[in-house]
């Protein structure tokens, strides 16, 4: 059987006539320290595509087709790595990135409650932001915290024993300013 297959191989990302998203630091930074240790200048794409996401927090179209060209890599064969792994995010987050645990000690403890209290509570379904660009809202699995599930993470932030309530408290609590968050049982003085 024939599976059918789109060749995007010729697809072009227009350019905007911006900076470089993948700026000359980046690029010194591949070459020096990432060249020497891989075989091909392609087989750098995962860590280059790592290194674009922390620096704008997601990785825009453009930044692809840059990072495609320094690489020789087609934008399209760039898209095709980028979208297969869950990792990369191709759209904005919000600033509060919440993933809620879906996996089995949490469903069985209630995580549906608890993501069905956060949608009603924010406007969103899972895989969306909120209109302000405030919370991006998704589900995954397993955060090894099967012990005081249901968990979730907000950011690198784990909760744990959630309830509904508990995720009305949580939410509310939220500094505006996202680099004012910090996780709530660690003395960080
Ligand atoms: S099943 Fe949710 S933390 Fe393990």
């Amino acid at each position: 059987m024939a599976w059918p297959a789109e060749d995007r191989r010729a697809t072009a990302v227009p350019k905007d006539g911006e900076p470089p998203l993948l700026t000359d630091e980046m690029k010194k930074e591949l070459t020096e320290k990432y060249f020497p240790r891989y075989p091909t200048r392609r087989a750098v794409l995962l860590p280059a595509l790592h290194m674009l996401q922390h620096h704008h927090g997601w990785i825009p179209m453009r930044a692809l087709a840059e990072v495609g060209e320094f690489l020789g890599i087609s934008p399209a064969e760039v898209l095709d790595t980028a979208s297969f792994y869950e990792e990369y995010w191709l759209k904005p987050k919000g600033k509060y990135l919440i993933q809620v645990c879906r996996s089995l000690a949490c469903e069985i403890y209630g995580s549906k409650r608890v993501t069905e209290q956060i949608k009603k509570k924010l406007n969103v379904e899972c895989g969306e932001t909120t209109r302000d660009g405030k919370f991006t809202l998704v589900e995954l699995e397993c955060l090894g915290s099967c012990g005081t599930a249901p968990a979730m993470l907000i950011n690198d932030v784990l909760f744990e024993d959630l309830t509904p309530q508990k995720i009305n408290q949580v939410l509310d609590g939220l500094p505006e300013d996202a680099h004012k968050f910090r996780d709530p049982t660690v003395d960080w003085q």
